[in-house]
């Protein structure tokens, strides 16, 4: 019962005061300060969810009306999810797995849709890290001549985006297998600052344009004439799930390597802000220029590829802009891919007792070949349909619309109903030491709102992928 929990709490307390153990686990790894998680947390959460996803779900949904629906789902149903997850992770100090089972022992199944759905996400995500490395290159030794004709040409060609996605896969495991405090919170500490520099010069240089103020009107102004109330409302949720890594474990493991007097409601604030302004600077960044060369801003997922290269080729210093802008969704990338790249890491060593090299070598080689499968369904493959979907649709399916939100429904779940509320909120006030207001509203999100919106996006977005 619940004394025997806080009996627990102040044990494990004792123990981790001298010992520097909790649950009997040694030598686990920790980030070296705040700082440096808040890095490695923002760099989970900023990616090509923000660089590219975002601004184009803007323009097709309805703009700022989409916005103000993001940032409202943002801070009332994305940050108690991500705080949620956070407090778990710390309290159980484990990988998603055994953080789900240390909670309520038949409940490791919600932390296995975290695993599960990690490696679905890398089997995609790579690919598109590949060509970013493959852009980044070819701006910094030449130039894209024919940029629609370079993308088709490119990503159905078998040898070279393989090439590339294993090279973005490599450089990932190496930072994996440095660690948590030295690869991962290491990187992110130089990436991430780098990033929000280098997004600021290109969306100052993406306003300066002639024209660019019919982009910030395509972007900003809400239209309501397209009155799809429903889809946007879906869409900018699912954003947000997938924006700040919720669902998959990612702020689980994450979590697990926090200190015990860290505030997690702070954070839980400043990672969803990081995120948002990021995603919303990137808006600036990248449809102005699009507008001004006159492109349809709905070319969604081939944007940053086939349409900004004609905007670099336009303007003065074009080649310059590319590199830094490549650069940039690079660092978003790979600080994103870590985080995945981590979540089953932590699982391999601690669960299945492999040691770190071993599973990041073992992760390596797996989901090398998904990402092999993805990225020939841009060429020789795409004719191989799972559902209807390429190999890259289907993943980018099962991940985002089916594993992603039965996760975030199962940590809902079981913080809302199974979690002993009183060890729930001792640890989210670090046993007391900071004052938390909100507990009862997070348990109600937690126990009603979120569930039941995860269930409309459920079955909403099934109903609509599945009937294309
Ligand atoms: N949030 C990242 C992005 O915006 C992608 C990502 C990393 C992710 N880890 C995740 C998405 C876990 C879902 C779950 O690009």
């Amino acid at each position: 019962g619940i004394v025997h929990q806080i009996i627990k709490i102040k044990e494990n307390h004792i123990i981790n005061k001298n010992t520097g153990d909790f649950f009997n686990m040694s030598k686990r790894e920790k980030w070296s300060s705040e700082f440096g998680f808040l890095m490695a947390a923002a760099g989970s959460a900023i990616g090509l969810g923000n660089l590219w996803k975002f601004p184009y779900l803007t323009g097709i949904s309805g703009g700022a009306v989409f916005i103000i629906m993001y940032l409202i789902l943002m801070f009332t149903l994305g940050a108690p999810l991500l705080l949620t997850e956070m407090s778990i992770g710390r309290h159980t100090k484990s990988n998603s797995i055994d953080a789900c089972k240390k909670i309520s022992p038949k409940w490791g199944i919600a932390g296995g849709f975290g695993v599960a759905g990690a490696f679905v996400i890398l089997s995609y995500y790579m690919v598109i890290g590949g060509w970013v490395l493959k852009y980044m290159t070819s701006y910094l030794f030449g130039t894209i001549e024919n940029p629609q004709q370079y993308f088709s040409d490119f990503t159905s060609s078998t040898a070279e985006p393989i090439i590339w996605l294993v090279v973005f896969t490599g450089i990932c495991a190496l930072i994996v297998n440095a660690g948590v405090s030295n690869g991962i919170e290491k990187i992110s500490k130089i990436f991430l600052p780098l990033l929000f520099l280098f997004i600021i010069i290109i969306a100052v240089k993406s306003l300066s344009l002639p024209n660019s103020i019919e982009g910030v009107k395509f972007f900003l102004i809400p239209d309501f004439s397209q009155k799809n109330w429903i889809s946007i409302f879906i869409n900018a949720m699912g954003q947000v799930f997938f924006s700040l890594s919720l669902g998959m474990g990612t702020l689980i493991t994450y979590g697990s390597y926090l200190d015990d007097d860290v505030n997690l409601v702070k954070n839980s604030l400043y990672i969803p802000i990081f995120d948002a302004v990021i995603a919303i600077t990137a808006g600036f960044a990248v449809l102005p220029a699009v507008f001004v060369f006159n492109i349809p801003p709905e070319s969604g997922a081939g944007m940053i590829f086939q349409v900004l290269p004609s905007v670099f080729n336009e303007i003065k210093f074009g080649r310059i802009f590319a590199v830094i802008f490549f650069l940039l969704v690079f660092f978003a990338a790979v600080t994103s891919a870590i985080s995945l790249f981590e979540v089953i890491t932590a699982y391999l060593s601690e669960n299945r007792h492999f040691k770190r090299l071993t599973a990041v070598i073992m992760i390596f080689i797996a989901t090398s070949f998904t990402g092999i499968l993805s990225s020939m369904s841009f060429g020789k493959l795409s004719n191989i349909k799972i559902l209807g979907m390429t190999f890259f649709e289907f993943f980018s399916f099962l991940s985002d619309k089916i594993l992603m939100p039965l996760g975030g429904l199962l940590i809902c779940i079981l913080a809302g109903y199974i979690w002993d509320r009183v060890v729930f909120k001792n640890e989210l006030s670090s046993g007391g030491k900071y004052k938390v207001k909100i507990f009862k509203s997070l348990r109600f999100i937690l126990r009603y709102t979120a569930p039941l919106m995860i269930i409309i996006i459920l079955i909403s977005s099934w109903i609509m992928d599945l009937s294309d």
